[in-house]
């Protein structure tokens, strides 16, 4: 897996697919990535086969999917262009799961590392406003999310955040920052509420895929 320094160390604005080369947006540009912001949202997202929903993610929107990660169906991906996210070379490690109506934002740099469990209705953010400028700027952070992390239900990850090793998330939690390896954290801002024994992830996500899930 990437490790954390070598995406963390800036913070990139991703507009770039959608502006031409003197700074004026390209209507044309700006229409098929909609087209293709609409198709992936509301019609691939809804296609009930996991190897259908995967060869469009990895062949049209260029996200890396390792050995036998999924995404169930219902995901939203947040994306400028297939461009844009090959170039950050956002990550799915081997045997992830990203359980159903879950959020996934490409616009920045995204690194999930193996065997992590991200259940229902969770939010990944790698993009926001700058709300100290003058511009209302929009800026990405890298999210790294590292094996075996299990991330509760309706939690909230925000852009820049790192998640150690076989940290869990509670339900619900809004994270922000760095969460340190095998910590069990909850709550608005998410903070320290347990820790996770050292032979609690020696396990491999490797459930079957099934249709209609
Ligand atoms: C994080 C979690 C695993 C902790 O379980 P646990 O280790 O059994 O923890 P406990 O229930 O003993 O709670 C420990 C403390 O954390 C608090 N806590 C537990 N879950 C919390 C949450 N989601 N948000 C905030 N605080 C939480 C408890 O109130 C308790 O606080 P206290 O010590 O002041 O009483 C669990 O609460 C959770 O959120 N599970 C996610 C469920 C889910 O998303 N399921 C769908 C996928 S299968």
């Amino acid at each position: 897996m990437t490790t954390v320094d070598e995406v963390k160390s800036e913070v990139r604005p991703s507009w770039a697919d959608l502006v031409g080369e003197d700074g004026s947006k390209n209507p044309a540009k700006t229409l098929a990535v909609r087209v293709l912001n609409y198709v992936t949202n509301h019609v691939v997202a809804h296609v009930p086969s996991y190897r259908v929903r995967h060869a469009w993610y990895r062949n049209v929107l260029g996200l890396s999917l390792g050995d036998g990660s999924g995404v169930y169906m219902g995901c939203f991906v947040w994306f400028n262009g297939p461009g844009q996210v090959r170039r950050n070379g956002s990550v799915l490690g081997a045997r992830t799961r990203i359980n159903r109506d879950c959020c996934l934002d490409l616009r920045g740099p995204l690194l999930l590392g193996n065997d992590v469990s991200v259940s229902a209705e969770a939010m990944i953010l790698t993009g926001h406003h700058r709300h100290d400028h003058p511009s209302f700027a929009f800026e990405t952070r890298p999210v790294v999310i590292e094996d075996h992390v299990w991330i509760g239900a309706r939690a909230v990850i925000l852009p820049g955040a790192t998640v150690g090793r076989g940290a869990v998330i509670a339900a619900g939690a809004v994270v922000s920052g760095r969460v340190a390896p095998m910590t069990v954290v909850g709550g608005v801002p998410a903070r320290p509420i347990g820790v996770r024994p050292e032979d609690s992830v020696d396990y491999r996500l490797d459930e079957p895929f099934h249709l209609f899930e």
